[in-house]
């Protein structure tokens, strides 16, 4: 089978096809024909050499990808051969809060990860896919849309319907984001650099969105298009350009979680703009595998087609980084891996 590797840090020149070796199915292990993998920002620090790990051999890269179960190793019981099924971003983190065993591992980070076209997983790393999502949506589905499901339904301060949520930037999370929100009920706040994306975005239900390029101050024009109440969960997936103004944005006891650092990472955020207003800043790390379950589910039965920018085939990996790296996307880009 051909499988994508890549040294962390390589670049996306060093993102080369391979013939990868087979091996022999072990206890609990089931090998996947992978139908769609789908890249996100996290992807790009992997081969930039960002990522928060570092390994010193080539691993197969990305988190996220959905196939079908083609054998199954001795002992398993929670999926057969024929099931779709997409893989959880750590494989170890099953269900509850964190630990550090939970999060030891996760795919195309230290290990390897789904761009290839079978991979094995343990059984208990899998969720089945429900029958509403095609292959190329249940593989937006592992980080991005977990992220977002965590970030708005979990760890925020008890949302509920016609509450608001602050979605800075359309990329993957921001975008799944919009739509889990708007499915749920909640008010939707969107902001962008590019106006053409705000129009797609209220296209999709945005209830406001603001141009942050042409408005600077877009914390202030939360507060107005609130009536001064602010925005009960902020996706904050910016970082240091960005994290004191959804601070601001953020609601009395509304939760800013913190996802990602598109603008880079440092700065200081002082307590006193918590302290007195009780927002709570929450990290938030991808989620477990009861999550991808929970978040399918939910997008199956409201209806949710996570939104694709581009599909790739599998050939053009490289081109799919890049147009990745361009920042044009909007919502998710995906790898055909059967194309
Ligand atoms: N903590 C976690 O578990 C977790 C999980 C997933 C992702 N992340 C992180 O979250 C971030 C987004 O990931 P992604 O995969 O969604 O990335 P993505 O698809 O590449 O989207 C990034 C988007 O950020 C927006 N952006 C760039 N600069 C901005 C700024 N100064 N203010 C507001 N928005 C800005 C852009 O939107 P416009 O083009 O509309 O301006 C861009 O499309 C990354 O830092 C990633 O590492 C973290």
């Amino acid at each position: 089978m051909r499988a994508y590797q890549i040294l962390p840090g390589a670049n996306i020149d060093g993102l080369q096809c391979v013939d990868y070796p087979d091996r022999e199915l072990g206890a609990g292990e089931v090998r996947i024909r992978v139908h769609a993998v789908s890249l996100n920002y996290r992807d790009l620090m992997v081969a930039s050499g960002n990522y928060l790990v570092t390994v010193d051999d080539p691993i197969i890269p990305c988190s996220d990808g959905a196939g079908e179960v083609l054998a199954t190793g001795p002992g398993v019981t929670r999926v057969r051969q024929g099931d779709r099924v997409a893989g959880a971003f750590f494989p170890l983190w099953h269900d509850g809060a964190p630990s550090p065993e939970k999060i030891r591992h996760a795919l195309g980070g230290d290990i390897d990860g789904m761009l290839a076209e079978e991979v094995i997983l343990h059984e208990d790393a899998l969720a089945k896919i429900p029958p509403g999502l095609s292959f190329v949506e249940a593989a937006t589905m592992p980080c991005a849309a977990v992220t977002a499901w965590n970030a708005i339904f979990v760890s925020s301060n008890r949302v509920k319907p016609g509450d608001t949520v602050l979605l800075l930037g359309t990329g993957g999370v921001s975008i799944l984001g919009l739509q889990l929100a708007k499915a749920a009920g909640l008010r939707t706040i969107v902001t962008s650099s590019s106006d053409d994306k705000l129009a797609r975005a209220r296209e999709l239900g945005a209830h406001h969105t603001i141009n942050y390029r042409s408005i600077p101050e877009w914390h202030d024009e939360v507060l107005h298009l609130t009536h001064n109440q602010g925005a009960h969960v902020v996706l904050e997936v910016g970082g240091q350009g960005t994290v004191n103004r959804s601070v601001s944005a953020a609601a009395m006891g509304g939760t800013v979680a913190i996802i990602g650092g598109v603008s880079g990472f440092g700065g200081e955020v002082n307590p006193a703009s918590l302290l007195a207003t009780a927002k709570r800043l929450v990290g938030i790390y991808v989620g477990s595998r009861t999550m991808l379950e929970d978040v399918m589910r939910f997008a199956d039965t409201t209806g949710v087609h996570p939104v694709i920018d581009r599909v790739f085939p599998f050939s053009q990996a490289q081109e799919a980084y890049r147009y990745m790296e361009s920042g044009a996307h909007f919502g998710k880009v995906v790898i055909d891996v059967t194309g």
